[in-house]
C-alpha cells in the first residue's frame, strides 16, 4: 500500500525530528494501537525509547508472555522493554469490589500508579507516546458523544503523573483498519495486528462482580477455548469482536451422579461498524455446541454456557 507506506515513512521522519536527542516513554498494552505506536517510535528513535508494559493480571490467556516475546529482549525490535508483573497488586485492590465503575476506576488508577513508579525509576523523560487513534479522539468527547456511559481507561489518560514535556500521538489521524495497515507495513506480526479490540481494564470488566484470581483463570480458559474454536471454524476475521465473560450467577447442574452448583459463562460475539452500535453475530449452532461442551468439560467450576444475543443498544458490548 503506497499511501500507508508514505504515511509510515513521513511519520517516522517527523517524529525523529521532533524528538531530537530526547528521551521517550511509551506505555505498551499489547493491543494493536500501542504496539504500532511503539514500533513506529522504535524505528524513529531506537534506544531513546523505553516501553513499559504493565501486566495487571487481567489479560487474556498467555497474553503477557506473547507481548514479551514480540517486544522483549529476544524479539525483533530493539527497544528498552520493561515488564511489570503487578497482578497481585491489582487483585488486592479489587478485593470485595463489585460496582462496575468503581472497578474501572480502581484498575485505571492502579495502572497509573504502577506506570508512574516505573517512570520515576527511568527519570526525566521528554516525550510520552500514546496510541490514541481517531475514534478515541471523537469518543472521548472532543468531538462526539457528551454522555459518559463508561469511564474509559487509556483514553486521554496518563499525562499528569509522569514528568514529561510533550505527548506524541503518531496514530491520531488513523482509523483502526489504517492502524492495522500501518502495523503490517512496519512488519509487526499479523497475529498481533489483527488482534481484537481489548478494553484497558481487561478481564476486570468481563468478570461480573468481584474479581478474584480464581475467576480470572476461569474466564481466561473459557475465552481461550472460544477463540480457538472460532478460529478453527474460520470465523475469526469475519466477526467484529467476540469473547467470553464470567457471569456472577451460579446455577444447578449435574456431573456424573453429582449435583453441581457452579458458574455460568456468557459468550459474546458482535458485528459492528464503529463500536457505537452493534448486533449480535450469528454463529453456527454446531460451533457454539463445541465451544459449550469444551468449556464445561475443561473449565473447573463452570457448568453452564449462555449466548448473549443482545444488540447495542440496549446492551453494551462489554458487560460492565
Ligand atoms: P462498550 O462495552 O462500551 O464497548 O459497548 C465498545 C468498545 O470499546 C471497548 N472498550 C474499551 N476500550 N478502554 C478501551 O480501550 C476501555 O475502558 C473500554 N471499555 C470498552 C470494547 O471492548 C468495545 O470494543
Amino acid at each position: 500500500d503506497w499511501k500507508m507506506d508514505a504515511f509510515v515513512e513521513n511519520t517516522i521522519k517527523a517524529v525523529r525530528e521532533k524528538v531530537g536527542k530526547g528521551k521517550v516513554l511509551c506505555a505498551l498494552s499489547g493491543g494493536v494501537d500501542s504496539s504500532v505506536a511503539a514500533v513506529m517510535l522504535a524505528k524513529a528513535v531506537g534506544d531513546q525509547l523505553t516501553c513499559v508494559f504493565v501486566d495487571h493480571g487481567l489479560l487474556r490467556k498467555n497474553e503477557g508472555d506473547e507481548v514479551e516475546e514480540v517486544f522483549g529482549p529476544n524479539g525483533p525490535y530493539n527497544l528498552n522493554f520493561i515488564r511489570v508483573n503487578a497482578q497481585e497488586r491489582f487483585y488486592a485492590k479489587l478485593k470485595g469490589v463489585e460496582e462496575p465503575e468503581r472497578k474501572r476506576k480502581i484498575i485505571g488508577e492502579e495502572f497509573i500508579r504502577v506506570f508512574e513508579e516505573e517512570a520515576k525509576k527511568i527519570g526525566a523523560v521528554d516525550f510520552l507516546v500514546q496510541g490514541t487513534i481517531y475514534p478515541d479522539v471523537v469518543e472521548s468527547g472532543l468531538g462526539g458523544e457528551s454522555a459518559v456511559i463508561k469511564s474509559h481507561h487509556n483514553v486521554g489518560g496518563l499525562p499528569d503523573y509522569v514528568d514529561f514535556k510533550e505527548i506524541i500521538e503518531p496514530l491520531r489521524d488513523l482509523f483502526k483498519d489504517e492502524v492495522r495497515k500501518a502495523g503490517l507495513e512496519l512488519g509487526i506480526p499479523e497475529k498481533l495486528v489483527y488482534r481484537q479490540p481489548f478494553p484497558g481494564p481487561g478481564l476486570g470488566i468481563r468478570i461480573i462482580g468481584e474479581v478474584t484470581a480464581e475467576k480470572v483463570k476461569m474466564v481466561q480458559e473459557a475465552d481461550a477455548i472460544y477463540r480457538e474454536e472460532i478460529a478453527n471454524a474460520g470465523l475469526d476475521r469475519s466477526i467484529g469482536q467476540y469473547f467470553a465473560a464470567l457471569t456472577n450467577m451460579r446455577s444447578v447442574g449435574v456431573m456424573g451422579d453429582e449435583r453441581t452448583y457452579d458458574y455460568a459463562i456468557a459468550l459474546r460475539a458482535v458485528n459492528t461498524i464503529d463500536f457505537m452500535t452493534a448486533e449480535a453475530a450469528e454463529i453456527p449452532w454446531e460451533v457454539l455446541g463445541r465451544v459449550s461442551s469444551r468449556i464445561v468439560n475443561e473449565v473447573k467450576h463452570v457448568n453452564r454456557v449462555l449466548y448473549d444475543c443482545t444488540g447495542k443498544p440496549p446492551a453494551t458490548i462489554e458487560f460492565e
